[in-house]
């Protein structure tokens, strides 16, 4: 007899047992759960170009609004000039104390994500999908990442003589980090931290994120 509500449901409208899904591979929530935003890396794992393109792969096969795909990415890897990424980004403002990266755990592989279009919110949309869909895939394949908001847009442009604006960047590498999820309180501190070596990130509770109306 089935024990949860869709499956009852099932078998009370068909009048058979729902067939079971045999899962393969990786779930989603176990690639959400181990695709954290990682600051420090493995420096000998070298990313290599191909490795930065079937990442960038995936974004010929995610949503995008009006199916506008203006999104374009340029592959960096250590051979083709991470070095002048790194001093334009920013990580980890919110522990100004710790200047991450460490040095030696310094990120050697990035994707610079632009847009052929003016930025507005659905070219927005459009690159959060990219990101994390890129992001998911690195997971997929054994790598981790970070998305990249803080770094200097006219710089960045300038050193690989960019024809579009970039919009984000994304770090890409083998991660060095421990790090775990926190359930917090809507109404507590979201701020990350670290203790004993261990990078703690604090999620909102799953029942506090639904909304429940009295109508
Ligand atoms: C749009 C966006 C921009 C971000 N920009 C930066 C950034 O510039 N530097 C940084 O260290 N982390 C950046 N992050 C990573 C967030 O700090 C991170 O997602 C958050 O701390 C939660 O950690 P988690 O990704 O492991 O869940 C960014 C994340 C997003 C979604």
């Amino acid at each position: 007899m089935a024990d949860n509500y869709l499956e009852k449901r099932y078998e009370e409208t068909l009048g058979q047992q729902r067939p079971k899904v045999k899962r393969v591979g990786n779930t989603v929530d176990t690639l959400l759960r181990k695709n954290r935003s990682t600051r420090g890396y493995n420096i000998k794992y070298i990313v290599s170009e191909q490795e930065l393109r079937r990442i960038i792969e995936v974004c010929s096969k995610v949503p995008s609004a009006c199916n506008q795909q203006v999104l374009r990415f340029l592959p960096v890897t250590k051979e083709s000039g991470a070095d002048r990424v790194l001093p334009l980004v920013k990580m980890g403002a919110a522990l100004p104390e710790l200047h991450l990266p460490f040095e030696g755990t310094e990120p050697q592989a990035f994707i610079i994500c632009c847009s052929t279009a003016k930025e507005s919110p659905l070219v927005d949309v459009d690159l959060g999908i990219a990101l994390q869909s890129m992001l998911l895939k690195a997971v997929e394949m054994g790598l981790n990442g970070l998305i990249i908001g803080a770094f200097n847009r006219e710089k960045l442009r300038e050193a690989f003589n960019l024809p579009y604006p970039p919009l984000m960047v994304l770090a890409i590498g083998k991660g060095a980090e421990r790090i775990e999820l926190t359930p917090i309180g809507a109404d507590e501190s979201h701020a990350y931290y670290r203790r004993d070596g261990i990078h703690y990130v604090p999620k909102v509770r799953p029942d506090e994120l639904i909304i429940s109306t009295h109508a």
